[in-house]
């Protein structure tokens, strides 16, 4: 987030319709264990040491929740460049950034000299899904020592251009760039499949495996599927016909389908294409509104200027200007082959990825299920995650068939669930409850829209955002992760911050305040700086109505407010958080199906003056635990803004704790776990991020070493890591 470029802070929203309407509506009137270089008194220093000896097993049941209460001692906030867990936990680093995926790419020497990244772990590990496997290496749902995991690999660390701890002198800060520097760069991209093996009592990679592989930006027969295949949309120099496209982007959140299946979210990949200055005028059509909406004005600079290596058409793609000819001889629609949920068969990588277009096109974060209910449709929450962007839902046209958890052809049976259904998004009202907008021809503000006019349901798949400005949906902050409560199957959905949230909006990028994404305040970072709007973030949660997956109306509420613990508390530190609990910049959010517990991941740039990125345990109520509160705003000219809101029950210290955090410059993200729940798999993205370029030949410069400092490989440049995290006594992580 300290990055000069921030490219989750893209906004594009500037649709007017959204969150004012609703303002309207709503009467205007401690100790721990370290895992890198500084031990403190009380710590114990892991991580090359390995594990601690594992005790008796833990009780079958979900002990957590059995309990009520979360049993660990909280980790204290942190700056040390170190991983930190609770006392009686082990962190171990198991996969990082360039380690080897077959038995003859070569160890990595981590100094900007390494190549072959096809073959490597890719950069910024995000999110994460288990596959297990049996002893003979066939898919096994029941396995908790064996098994894949998929990665997403969503960016790389950058400060102008090049992605500079790849590269010995830091790489290339100008146009054009060296052909062999974007190689590197494009293949660091995508997702790996790795498999991970427990022996003893110690996990590691199998580096040799025939089972591993990698997904890059520039991965061949990227099957388009849905409504948008064979679209007009589509049709590039590459697909003439419009199926295919070739990589995947920007790769961010996750899911994992009832039938066994990886999905990954393609975030901020529209920062990677360029458009000429003069674009417009030769496209003179209804692509110009579309293509700004995503964020590509005429005259957008590409991320990392891929598009000026050279005549080879892997660069040229780059460059989504119009040409002379036709759409079939140029890359004006290349983007449109990014941007969304793609399945992809973690266990057998002959299958050809699918980029399921009737799930939208935008900024995806993570794909979460409601609970499959045999003879019912399938329902996957999606958030966008821009400033003002909105919560989308598909409910699929096939119901639910239980025999379908263990299929003869795993993505064919994807084809059947997620090619056909109905897309929504989301509108929530001031008094509590909200509901499901179709996204379709057949809605009159859609085939009405005066601001884009939708050819057919394609169009409206891969110009989502259109289409959800068209209908009115809310503006929200910025949502992130969504994961569904195995208790009770209510959704929750991070909204990690929104720097455009403004008591009197002065442009229509701006939003009031509505009852949803109700504060606006300002929060001093450094003791100087003032940081305005909702800078900590929030995280909201639905109870959808008596159809289920199907309903088209919810009940939501607050489940908690970030914060730190000395804001004040009837504006800011509305959920009573402790010293042991305040947090900023929710993103990751996933529920354990072995404990319950919800796990909350922080990827934040403004209480970082004080801590680093974090981890929290969770055991949340439900909707409506709590009750309304009415947030009073005083305007300029005196008159008062009232928002009702509703704030879930304050979690107490039992049900909120801080579990771990992570070193300088990273980002927590990413988590999956063994079905017994013993063994727990994070990513620590961008360790260092906050490192300047021009200091890339002295290591003493690097903001973090990790995970260098903490005994794991060559070299002190700081590298994107997959930890495993494991109870001592052997029991469920949490518990
Ligand atoms: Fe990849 Fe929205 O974070
Ligand atoms: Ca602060
Ligand atoms: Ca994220
Ligand atoms: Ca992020």
């Amino acid at each position: 987030m300290t990055n000069p470029i921030d490219f989750n802070d893209e906004n594009s929203n500037t649709s007017n319709n959204p969150s004012f309407d609703a303002v309207l509506q709503a009467r205007l009137s401690r100790r721990g264990v370290l895992l890198g270089g500084v031990g403190g008194v009380g710590s114990v220093m892991l991580g090359a040491a390995g594990l601690a000896a594992s005790g008796a097993a833990a009780a079958a049941q979900p002990a957590a929740t059995a309990a009520g209460k979360l049993a660990f001692k909280a980790v204290a906030k942190s700056l040390a460049d170190a991983v930190i867990v609770p006392t009686g936990y082990t962190a171990s680093v198991l996969y990082a950034l360039g380690d080897p995926l077959t038995g003859s790419t070569s160890a990595y020497k981590n100094d900007g000299t390494d190549t072959d990244y096809e073959n490597r772990a890719g950069d910024h590990h995000d999110g994460m899904e288990w596959f297990g496997l049996d002893k003979s290496g066939k898919p096994s749902q029941s396995s908790v020592d064996h098994g894949l995991l998929a990665v997403n690999h969503e960016a790389t660390t950058d400060e102008k251009l090049s992605s500079f701890f790849l590269h010995a002198n830091g790489g290339t800060s100008t146009l054009p760039r060296p052909a062999a520097e974007v190689d590197k760069e494009t293949a660091i991209h995508g997702v790996s499949v790795v498999e991970v093996k427990k022996t003893g009592k110690k996990w590691a990679i199998v580096p040799a495996s025939r089972l591993n592989f990698r997904l890059t930006a520039l991965s061949d027969n990227m099957q388009i599927t849905g409504p948008a295949r064979g679209s007009a949309l589509m049709v590039t120099k590459y697909s003439p016909d419009g199926t295919k496209t070739r990589g995947t982007l920007n790769n961010c959140g996750t899911g994992k389908t009832p039938w066994g299946t990886f999905l990954t979210g393609e975030e901020n990949w529209a920062g990677y294409f360029t458009r000429s200055a003069t674009d417009d005028a030769t496209r003179a059509d209804k692509s110009v509104v579309a293509l700004k909406r995503y964020g590509r004005g005429q005259g957008a600079a590409s991320r990392h200027g891929w598009e000026s290596a050279g005549s080879d058409d892997k660069y040229v793609r780059w460059n989504i200007s119009q040409g002379s000819g036709a759409a079939s001889d140029d890359y004006r629609n290349e983007m449109n082959g990014q941007g969304y949920i793609v399945e992809i068969d973690a266990y057998d990588k002959a299958k050809v990825a699918r980029k399921r277009s009737a799930l939208g096109r935008f900024a995806h974060e993570s794909a979460a299920f409601g609970k499959p209910v045999a003879g019912q449709p399938l329902a996957v929450y999606m958030g966008d995650d821009s400033r003002g962007e909105y919560i989308y839902k598909f409910v699929s046209t096939k119901t639910w068939v239980a025999a379908d958890a263990n299929p003869a052809d795993r993505i064919t049976t994807g084809d059947t669930y997620l090619d056909a259904g109905k897309l929504y998004v989301a509108k929530f009202n001031s008094d509590g409850t909200g509901s499901w907008i179709e996204l379709t021809t057949g809605n009159p503000l859609i085939s009405g829209y005066a601001t884009y006019a939708f050819a057919d349901q394609a169009d409206i798949c891969v110009n989502s955002r259109l289409a959800a400005d068209a209908v009115g949906a809310t503006k929200m902050d910025r949502p992130e992760w969504c994961s569904t409560n195995v208790a009770n199957g209510e959704i929750y959905f991070t909204l990690t911050n929104n720097s455009n949230r403004r008591l009197e909006p002065a442009n229509s990028s701006q939003a009031a305040p509505d009852s949803a994404n109700p504060r606006v305040y300002s929060d001093i970072k450094n003791g100087s700086s003032t940081q305005t709007g909702n800078p900590n973030g929030h995280v909201l949660r639905l109870k959808e109505g008596t159809t289920g997956n199907a309903a088209t109306s919810f009940a939501w509420d607050v489940y908690v407010f970030g914060t730190e613990s000395s804001a004040a508390p009837g504006t800011v530190n509305l959920s009573s958080l402790t010293d042991d609990q305040d947090f900023s910049s929710p993103d990751g959010l996933v529920f354990s199906p072995s404990t319950g517990i919800m796990w909350i991941q922080t990827d934040d740039g403004a209480y970082t003056d004080v801590t680093n990125c974090m981890m929290l345990a969770a055991l949340p109520g439900t909707v409506g635990d709590g009750g309304k509160k009415t947030l009073s705003y005083t305007k300029a000219d005196k008159t008062t803004l009232s928002v009702d809101t509703y704030v879930g029950k304050a979690p107490g210290e039992d049900k909120l704790k801080r579990f771990l955090v992570g070193p300088v410059g990273s980002e927590i993200t990413g988590l999956c776990e063994t079905p017994d729940g013993k063994a727990m798999f994070i990513n620590i993205q961008h360790p260092g991020e906050t490192t300047a370029q021009a200091n890339i030949a002295d290591p003493s410069k690097y903001t973090s070493q990790w995970p260098g400092n903490a005994g794991y490989g060559a070299g002190k440049r700081p590298r994107s890591a997959t930890i495993v995290i494991t109870k001592n006594d052997g029991g469920k992580i949490g518990t």
